[in-house]
């Protein structure tokens, strides 16, 4: 579960370990919400793992420190992501350069290299096992902002655009292996990434987009989150699920 500190990433890992599942909580450098994640996850055998996921190596360092630990991985849940604004015309080239270079390498090439590692593992285990005990799936924490594009960060919507697209290549490639692969697309959450557009000047017109009346909570996203690790069926599988309630719908 990567980005587990916060958030989205620590109302799934509380949500998953409710129903049983052992997590491996990954976090930057947030060390101390991580343990506060830990503490708060039900069950026992929990472990935490920091990474830079933006470093080109380090999601390779990830896996092989989690599957030292946890020797099986079951569910990996791509989460952690973020949201560097870089707004086209007010943003120099180099500011422009490194915010693309950043958000592609945390939100895209990340999630793409640990979602290698986990299909392999997963493969190898099912069949060793025997065809039916495996229980692979991959899920990607994307974006509404694929759809409906970022004007103050565009690096941001390209990135989940190509997670979105990466989630359907990757399941129908694996689904004849019996891995599943989901893509969450939230509008605005009540989470730290959310907190100054929701609480600044444009709060208000914000809100106004949802027709509920608010956003989205992390425990939302995690309730649909662990849907798609635990209970789906198969046939879910390659889907980009929309949780912005209404704000935003596509064709
Ligand atoms: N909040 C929203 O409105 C919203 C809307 C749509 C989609 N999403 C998506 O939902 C996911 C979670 O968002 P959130 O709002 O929960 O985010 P958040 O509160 O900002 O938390 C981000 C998490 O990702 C980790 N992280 C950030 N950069 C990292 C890096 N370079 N390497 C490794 N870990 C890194 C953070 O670790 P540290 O705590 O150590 O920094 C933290 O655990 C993201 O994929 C985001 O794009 C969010």
């Amino acid at each position: 579960m990567t980005g587990a500190s916060r958030g989205i990433g620590r109302a799934v890992a509380c949500s998953l370990a409710r129903r049983g599942a052992r997590v491996a909580i990954h976090y930057r450098v947030n060390a101390g919400a991580a343990r506060e994640t830990l503490a708060a996850l039900s069950g026992t055998g929990h472990a935490l793992f920091a990474a830079d996921l933006a470093e080109s190596a380090a999601a390779a360092r990830l896996w092989n420190a989690v599957i030292a630990e946890f020797g099986r991985i079951d569910v990996l849940v791509n989460n952690a992501a973020i949201y560097d604004m870089h707004p086209p015309l007010s943003t120099d080239y180099r500011a422009w350069q490194a915010a693309w270079e950043r958000t592609i390498a945390t939100n895209l090439l990340a999630p793409a290299n640990l979602s290698l590692l986990a299909a392999e593992a997963m493969v190898a285990d099912t069949e060793s096992r025997g065809a039916d005990w495996g229980r692979g799936r991959i899920i990607n924490i994307s974006s509404r902002g694929a759809f409906r594009g970022e004007p103050d960060a565009p690096a941001y919507g390209a990135s989940k655009a190509a997670l979105n697209s990466m989630s359907q290549s990757l399941a129908k490639a694996l689904a004849p292996r019996g891995i599943y692969v989901f893509s969450l697309a939230p509008g605005w959450v009540s989470t730290d990434m959310a907190t100054a557009h929701l609480t600044g000047d444009g709060g208000a017109e914000v809100l106004a987009q949802h027709p509920l009346g608010r956003v989205a909570t992390p425990e939302e996203i995690a309730a649909a989150a662990t849907f798609c690790a635990l209970d789906a069926p198969a046939v879910m599988t390659g889907g980009i699920i929309d949780l912005n309630g209404a704000s935003y719908l596509r064709s």
